[in-house]
């Protein structure tokens, strides 16, 4: 559509500006120290969806951070797609490992570096800006609803209660996500599936004090040391987690489907030098595609007890801690593998220390069809602006709200990511590479485009 080209390259730079002002705003959501930073950001959004061309636009208190509705209603005749994205930012500590501060982006060698430039400020924003050029050029083919939440990176708690009680409100034929990466620009692809996430945390607890370890050490036991044993002991020597009844509702893939999954291009003498590593790690039996795609996994996020400051301190420690996830894939429960994980946990603890288990957050797995409609729509869109046809593939990741809008709206999600693996997402130096906000801004609208060509078909 030339109208489109023409209002996007017109408007280029400002598109880019504008990102970056949103990108200045620390609006971390773990942290209560940053929730009025928080709180403007969601204005700010507010403020440009109305700019973009929404009829309405309102900013939602909930129990936590805010949640940002807009909506340009053309005609009920017409699809609505319903645009789901998040405002919210991940800490950014560690500050030292950043060559520049989290929110003052800069661009360097054509990638934005800050917090959120990816995940997920410069992906969301790609829709409010493709909003605008469809609005702005009076090609707007569809109903619009967005949603931009202000917790996902927190566990989207009050979402679930916001959907419950705005069923009407929100209806819509198909919720569109920018929240997830592609293989690469010359790879272009599509996750047809999320993981689901179950997260815990255990406190390992030995002797009602710290103790001289010198004086104590070797007659007590350490919790640390018990901790670690229990850890290690989660998985099998074939990467196994052997947590029992954990596999239990594991649907295997069909062998023409695993196929399929490894068709995808990658390269894993490349995969390990780009992270780093000499080897790769697993459950045997699967590939590193399906180790990260359709395989749950257990991993320790962060473990610590006893002395951890400057030089040496002799110290038998009374507590160790750890916080564990685990990655699920479809038929998996996460209330139940949080239980069957803590009655687990409990029970391998030896009679020398107590074990307390609690559960964080979690969310079930999802897979989105690529035989339907809205899928075709989104692959005819990239085929459109990329010249390419795109390649399925299951994606790592969790976004727990999208098994939420199919249960509580009954509606369908299709993940039109343009991250890339290595975007640094929740790690310091996060980027997002300038082309690839332009080309989201490009494909989104022929999303809109084909999705309602192909409506009622
Ligand atoms: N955008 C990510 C999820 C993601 C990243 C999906 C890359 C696919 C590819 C999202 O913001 C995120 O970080 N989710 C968390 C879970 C959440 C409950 C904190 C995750 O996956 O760890
Ligand atoms: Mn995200
Ligand atoms: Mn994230």
């Amino acid at each position: 559509m030339q109208a489109w080209k023409d209002y996007q390259s017109q408007n280029k730079d400002r598109f880019l500006n504008e990102l970056l002002d949103l990108l200045r705003i620390p609006s971390v959501s773990a942290d209560s120290k940053y929730k009025n930073d928080v709180a403007r950001c969601a204005e700010a959004v507010k403020t440009h969806m109305l700019k973009a061309g929404c009829d309405k636009a309102e900013v939602c208190p909930t129990a936590g951070h805010p949640i940002v509705y807009g909506e340009k209603l053309i005609d009920p005749k017409l699809p609505t797609i319903l645009v789901y994205g998040h405002y919210d930012v991940q800490p950014p500590d560690p500050l030292n490992l950043w060559t520049s501060g989290p929110f003052e982006p800069v661009i360097k060698d054509g990638k934005i570096y800050a917090r959120g430039a990816c995940d997920d400020k410069g992906q969301m924003f790609m829709h409010i800006k493709a909003l605008e050029v469809m609005a702005k050029t009076n090609t707007l083919p569809c109903n619009v609803k967005v949603m931009i939440e202000g917790e996902e990176e927190v566990g989207s708690s009050n979402l679930g209660l916001f959907l419950e009680n705005n069923k009407e409100k929100l209806k819509a034929d198909i919720v569109l996500i920018s929240d997830t990466s592609m293989i690469s620009m010359e790879s272009p692809s599509i996750e047809s599936g999320l993981r689901g996430l179950a997260y815990m945390e255990v406190e390992v607890t030995g002797p009602n004090r710290d103790l001289h370890s010198g004086v104590y050490g070797g007659a007590v036991a350490n919790p640390a040391t018990i901790l670690c044993q229990m850890i290690a002991s989660l998985h099998d020597e074939n990467n196994h987690i052997t947590i029992p009844g954990f596999y239990d509702k594991v649907e295997e893939m069909t062998a023409d489907d695993r196929k399929a999954l490894n068709a995808a291009p990658f390269n894993l003498d490349e995969y390990k030098k780009e992270l780093g590593v000499k080897e790769v790690w697993g459950e045997k039996g699967y590939t590193t595609l399906e180790r990260t795609g359709i395989r749950p996994t257990l991993e320790v996020n962060g473990i610590w007890g006893g002395y951890t400051g400057e030089g040496a301190k002799t110290v038998l420690p009374s507590k160790a801690n750890a916080k564990i996830s685990m990655r699920l894939v479809p038929n998996q429960n996460s209330t139940e593998i949080s239980e069957l994980f803590a009655s687990h946990f409990r029970k391998i603890a030896p009679d020398t220390v107590t074990v307390k288990v609690t559960a964080h957050h979690g969310g079930e797995a999802v897979v989105t069809p690529t035989n339907s409609p809205a899928y075709k729509a989104a692959a005819k869109a990239i085929l459109t602006t990329f010249g390419k046809e795109p390649i399925p593939t299951r994606g790592g990741g969790s976004i727990p709200i999208v098994a939420l809008f199919e249960k509580t709206l009954g509606l369908k999600t299709v993940l039109l990511g343009f991250g890339l693996d290595n975007d640094n997402i929740h790690s310091p130096n996060e980027k997002y590479d300038v082309f690839n906000y332009y080309k989201g801004i490009e494909t989104i609208p022929y999303f809109h485009k084909f999705f309602t060509e192909s409506f009622g078909k």
